[in-house]
C-alpha cells in the first residue's frame, strides 16, 4: 500500500446560476515515502484544486469533491473538519507559491515556527525556540538565531520561502505538497530551493507532491510525473521515459516550449498554439484537440481513455511517434 493513494478524484464547482464546472476530473496517483511525484501542466489545468482537495482546504460550499484520498488506508475525504485539521498539523504539510501571503506579516518568523511546535508537538516555549533555530538552519537560513526575531518583510523572497518550508517541516509531515514553490523566485534561488526539497526528501523519507507548470523543475526532482490537461491526467510515467520520449502531443509540446541548456544559440522555442480557453469538453472527445498538431477526426468524436502500458499511461488516439525530436536531456 502506498502512503497516499488518490483514486478518481473529482472536484466540481457549482455556483448558482452557472453551469457546473469540473476542475479535476478523475485524477488517480500514488505517492510512497521518500518519493517525489509531479503534477505538471499549464495554468488552469487543476493542479492547485487537486492539492487543496487532498489537504481538505477547498471551501465547504460551492463545490463537490468525490473519489478517494487514502492516507495509510484512511480516506481523508470522509474525515470531519476537526480531524482534518489535526492531520494537517501532524501528517500533511503544504508550501504555497507566495510565501508572503502565507506568512503572518505581523508575527516574527521565530514565533510562527515555535507556535507550530508548541501546538502540534507539545513542546515548551524554550525547547521550541531551540528547535526553531535548528529548523531555520536546516533549510539554509544563515544566522538562524538572529532571524528568529525578524518579520517576514525583513527577509528576501528566497529566505521567506525557506522559512515557509521550515514551518511546514516543523510538524514533521509525512506528506508535503509544494504548489509552485519556486515560481515567484529568480532562477538561482529557485535552484537552491529545489535542491533543499530534494535533500529533505532524501534525508527524512517525506513523500513529496511537486506541483508546477515548469517541466524544468520536474526534470531535476520528480521520480514520477503526471501531466494534467483540462483536469485529467493525459500522460503518466517515470521521469526518464517521460522526458526522453514524451508520447502525448501535449507533453511533447510542453517540452518543445522550454529552453534547453544544450540547445543551439538562437534555437527557436515552439510554444503550444492556442490556450486552455480553446478546450472542448472531455465528454465530446479530446479536450486538447483544438490545439493538437496530431489531431484526427476521431479526436473530436471519441473521448480517449487513459490506457496503462508497461512504461507509461497515455490518453491519446494518435500519440507522437517514439524518437520524435523535442526530447530533453534528463538530469541524473
Ligand atoms: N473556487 C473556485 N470556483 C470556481 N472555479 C475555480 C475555483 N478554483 C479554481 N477554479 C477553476 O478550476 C480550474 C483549475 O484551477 P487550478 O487548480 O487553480 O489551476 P492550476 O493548474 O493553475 O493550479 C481553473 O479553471 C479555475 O478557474
Ligand atoms: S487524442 Fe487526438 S487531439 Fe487528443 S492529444 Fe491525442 S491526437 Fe491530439
Ligand atoms: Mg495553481
Amino acid at each position: 500500500m502506498a502512503l497516499l493513494e488518490v483514486r478518481d478524484l473529482r472536484v466540481v464547482f457549482q455556483r448558482r446560476g452557472t453551469e457546473p464546472f469540473t476542475a479535476v476530473d478523475g485524477v488517480s496517483f500514488d505517492v510512497d515515502p521518500g518519493q517525489t511525484v509531479g503534477l505538471v501542466g499549464e495554468s488552469g489545468c487543476g493542479k492547485s484544486v487537486t492539492s487543496l482537495a487532498i489537504m481538505g482546504l477547498l471551501p465547504s460550499r460551492g463545490n463537490k469533491v468525490s473519489g478517494q484520498v487514502r492516507f495509510e488506508g484512511t480516506d481523508l475525504l470522509t474525515l470531519s473538519d476537526k480531524d482534518m485539521r489535526d492531520r494537517r498539523g501532524r501528517d500533511l504539510g503544504m508550501v504555497f507559491q507566495d510565501p508572503l501571503s502565507s506568512l503572518n506579516p505581523v508575527i516574527p518568523i521565530g514565533l510562527q515556527v515555535t507556535e507550530v511546535l508548541e501546538r502540534h508537538r507539545g513542546m515548551s516555549r524554550k525547547a521550541a525556540m531551540v528547535e526553531a533555530a535548528d529548523l531555520l538552519g536546516r533549510v539554509g537560513i544563515p544566522d538562524p538565531q538572529r532571524r528568529l526575531s525578524e518579520y517576514p518583510h525583513q527577509l528576501s523572497g528566497g529566505m521567506r520561502q525557506r522559512a515557509l518550508i521550515a514551518i511546514a517541516l516543523a510538524c514533521r509531515p509525512r506528506l508535503l505538497i509544494a504548489d509552485e514553490p519556486t515560481t515567484a523566485l529568480d532562477v538561482t534561488i529557485q535552484a537552491q530551493i529545489l535542491a533543499l526539497l530534494k535533500e529533505l526528501v532524501r534525508d527524512t523519507g517525506t513523500a513529496l507532491i511537486m506541483i508546477t507548470h515548469d517541466l524544468g523543475v520536474v526534470a531535476g526532482l520528480c521520480d514520477e510525473v503526471n501531466v494534467l490537461y483540462g483536469g485529467r491526467v493525459v500522460e503518466k510515467a517515470a521521469r526518464y521515459p517521460l522526458f526522453a520520449d514524451p508520447r502525448h502531443p501535449y507533453t511533447h509540446g510542453l517540452l518543445a516550449s522550454i529552453p534547453r541548456l544544450d540547445g543551439a544559440r538562437g534555437e527557436k522555442l515552439v510554444p503550444i498554439k492556442g490556450s486552455v480557453a480553446d478546450n472542448i469538453p472531455w465528454d465530446h472527445g479530446c479536450a486538447f484537440a483544438p490545439r493538437c498538431p496530431n489531431a484526427l477526426p476521431v479526436c473530436r468524436e471519441v473521448t480517449p481513455e487513459l490506457e496503462a502500458g508497461d512504461v507509461r499511461s497515455l490518453r491519446c488516439h494518435n500519440p507522437v511517434l517514439p524518437g520524435t525530436p523535442a526530447a530533453q536531456e534528463v538530469p541524473a
